[in-house]
């Protein structure tokens, strides 16, 4: 490894539904702007996707077609490592050792177990209750110093922490202790049509919001069915007026423009202007990306040399790591 000297930086999306707009924003442009300043490691997490119910040939597209979307929106395979989480196993092994180290209470305190246990009750399994510990090993198999997460993932990535910390303590030092990056508030984009809850790319229903790789029609009804609020006036009140605040926020990030300054542009206009500008600022940000993705996807020769390159040398981390772990809990060492 050469850039020993930079921070590591590693995050990962679940191949579930339709990469959308909210994770563009939330992860994806943060991820290209980190970077250059970070060794960087970006997952397609397929093991975390387990735990709910896939049809596997559509998992298996998804997981490529994810992949082209991280560089279609600027993640550099240069630059960046790209790795199909299950193509580690150490990711797996990991994640067995570090369940040993958590408690059940720990898993029991999980909101988003809680939540996603509601959601699918008709399928709460084993996984989907580890799922925190497995992303644990994420992290610190690769020794990441700086994680970048929505706020829904704080506190996995406090337990993530905690068993570092744990693990360091009851046997030596072993694991870099990682520091969450929690984008800013404004970042946070919420779904369309229920403007209470964020926007999901899993969410059954697609009129909640923008794929990224959604035609620029769908794109443009979609923002001009968003739920607004009553009242007339552009003003920016995430209280009173959650819908017109969350097309605001999407209109500051997209355009680089502070919200005060767009309801200014705006006063004296109705809620369809609004709308409409934001409908063709979306279809532009996302037509460059459309288009470099609809090559990529093309080209399996490219993806698998990404994918093979990113496997080998994050299999080369794994496999230190692991044999440290190994070593310390007091497993044999493989004969040779
Ligand atoms: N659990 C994360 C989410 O749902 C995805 C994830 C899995 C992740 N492993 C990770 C994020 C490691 C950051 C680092 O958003």
């Amino acid at each position: 490894m050469t850039e020993t000297s930079k921070p590591v930086l590693l995050s990962g999306i679940q191949p579930s539904g339709h990469l959308c707009i909210g994770n563009y924003v939330g992860a994806l442009k943060n991820w290209v702007t980190l970077q250059s300043s970070h060794k960087s490691i970006f997952l397609v997490v397929d093991l975390h996707a387990l735990t709910v119910k896939q049809v596997p040939s559509e998992l298996r597209n998804r997981c490529l077609s994810f992949l082209a979307q991280y560089i279609a929106c600027g993640i550099d395979p240069e630059q960046s490592l790209m790795v199909i989480q299950s193509h580690v196993s150490q990711h797996a092994e990991l994640s067995w050792v570090l369940s040993s180290l958590t408690y059940m209470g720990e898993l029991n305190r999980m909101t988003q177990f809680k939540e996603k246990s509601t959601r699918h009750n008709e399928n709460i399994n084993a996984a989907l209750f580890s799922y925190p510990i497995l992303m644990a090993a994420d992290i610190l198999l690769y020794q990441a110093d700086l994680v970048p997460v929505g706020a829904d993932q704080k506190q996995h990535l406090e337990l993530a922490r905690d068993i570092a910390q744990r693990f360091n303590h009851n046997y030596s030092e072993t694991f870099t202790v990682p520091q969450p990056y929690i984008p800013k508030q404004g970042a946070r984009i919420m779904s369309l049509q229920d403007p209470a809850s964020k926007m999901s790319k899993s969410d059954k229903n697609l009129n909640n919001l923008i794929s990224i790789l959604d035609p620029p029609d769908v794109i443009r009804k979609k923002i001009k069915r968003a739920v607004t609020d009553s009242g007339k006036e552009i003003i920016y009140q995430p209280e009173d007026k959650p819908g017109l605040a969350n097309l605001l926020v999407l209109f500051s990030v997209l355009t680089n423009k502070k919200i005060q300054n767009i309801v200014a542009d705006y006063q004296g206009k109705m809620y369809s202007h609004l709308k409409e500008d934001l409908g063709e600022i979306a279809v532009e940000v996302l037509a460059p990306i459309q288009d470099e993705y609809s090559k990529i996807i093309k080209d399996k020769k490219y993806l698998n040399g990404i994918l093979k390159n990113g496997a080998e040398q994050a299999s080369y981390i794994a496999r230190k790591t692991m044999s440290k772990v190994y070593r310390k809990v007091g497993l044999v060492p493989y004969p040779r």
